[in-house]
């Protein structure tokens, strides 16, 4: 049979690399920033890229949690714990310079830190606010920034942001603070994408619904049951699941998907 090929002028036909075996992720060997490594989904996020053969720089707030961590990665002396506050910029910017300076690269960021109190409305103060913009959203957008400055020298990057379905909600409980910022990741995500998409650098993010993490945790046991009644699935994600489609974004399997939001809720909300 005649095969014909489709000719376009000035239309870059492929411009990636596919993986060779079903089981080839490209994620072996890749350097990995996590935040929020030291519990929950950040944790999970760390041990799965470790398993798949990465080297990470897990990133949080509390050194022994961190070392908890470290402990259960697969090949530990490939990796490094960062104790320090995402709050401040200057520390956004040493990361990404320790790792460059320990690794010579950097290939995939995971902003997978943030904090939540869920404070009712009319107690949210100036410094409440502050210090969710400080965490939740500023800290993503000058660590991608750095990162994305050293991932542009080899010409490949992925950056997986995590936010959550309360940006699309508004959120459960008391929590307006904490969506309102969840809202501006989904933005920051898709201009990030546009940004940096000249530059072989994918910007994603995940959306997870309740996932079975100290966050969660903060609802009573009654209205949790009630709200996990309320999901599809009629159960929380494991934070290994939210992991995996990290591990998706991050791998030469999405390399053609940037600017996009995986929401990863067992049906919580379907857009
Ligand atoms: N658990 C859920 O149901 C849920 C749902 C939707 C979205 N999310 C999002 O998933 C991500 C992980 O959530 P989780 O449930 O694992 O939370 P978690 O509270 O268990 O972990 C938060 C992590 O962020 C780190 N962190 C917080 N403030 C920091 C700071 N100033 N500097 C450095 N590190 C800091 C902590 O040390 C910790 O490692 C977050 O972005 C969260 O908003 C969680």
């Amino acid at each position: 049979m005649r095969q014909y090929r489709i000719k376009r002028k000035g239309v870059n036909r492929m411009d990636a690399e596919f993986p060779t075996t079903i089981t080839d992720l490209g994620i072996k060997n890749q350097v990995v920033i996590v935040t929020g490594a030291s519990r929950g989904i950040g944790r999970a996020i760390a041990r799965i890229f470790a398993q798949a053969g990465a080297k990470i720089i897990a990133v949080a707030r509390d050194k022994e949690q961190l070392n908890t961590t470290l402990s259960q990665m697969e090949n530990r002396e490939n990796h490094l714990v960062l104790n320090t506050d995402l709050a401040e910029i200057r520390n956004c910017k040493e990361i990404v310079e320790i790792a460059e300076k320990t690794y010579g690269r950097i290939d995939t960021l995971i902003n997978g830190a943030a904090v939540l109190s869920r404070i009712p409305m009319d107690q949210v103060d100036e410094s409440y606010w502050q210090c969710i913009n400080d965490v939740n959203l500023k800290s993503l957008f000058f660590l991608s920034r750095a990162a994305a400055g050293v991932m542009k020298k080899n010409h490949f990057g992925r950056i997986v942001n995590i936010t959550s379905t309360g940006a699309y909600t508004g959120g459960l409980d008391n929590s307006v603070v904490y969506s309102t910022f969840k809202g501006g990741v989904i933005t920051l995500t898709k201009g990030l994408a546009r940004e940096y998409a000249g530059y072989g650098i994918n910007v994603n993010a995940i959306a997870p619904g309740m996932t079975d993490t100290r966050m969660m945790a903060l609802l009573t046991p009654e209205r949790l049951r009630e709200v996990v009644n309320q999901v599809p699935l009629k159960r929380m994600a494991k934070p290994e699941e939210i992991a995996l489609s990290a591990l998706f974004l991050a791998s030469k399997w999405a390399s053609y998907i940037t600017g996009a939001v995986l929401d990863v809720n067992g049906g919580q909300y379907m857009r």
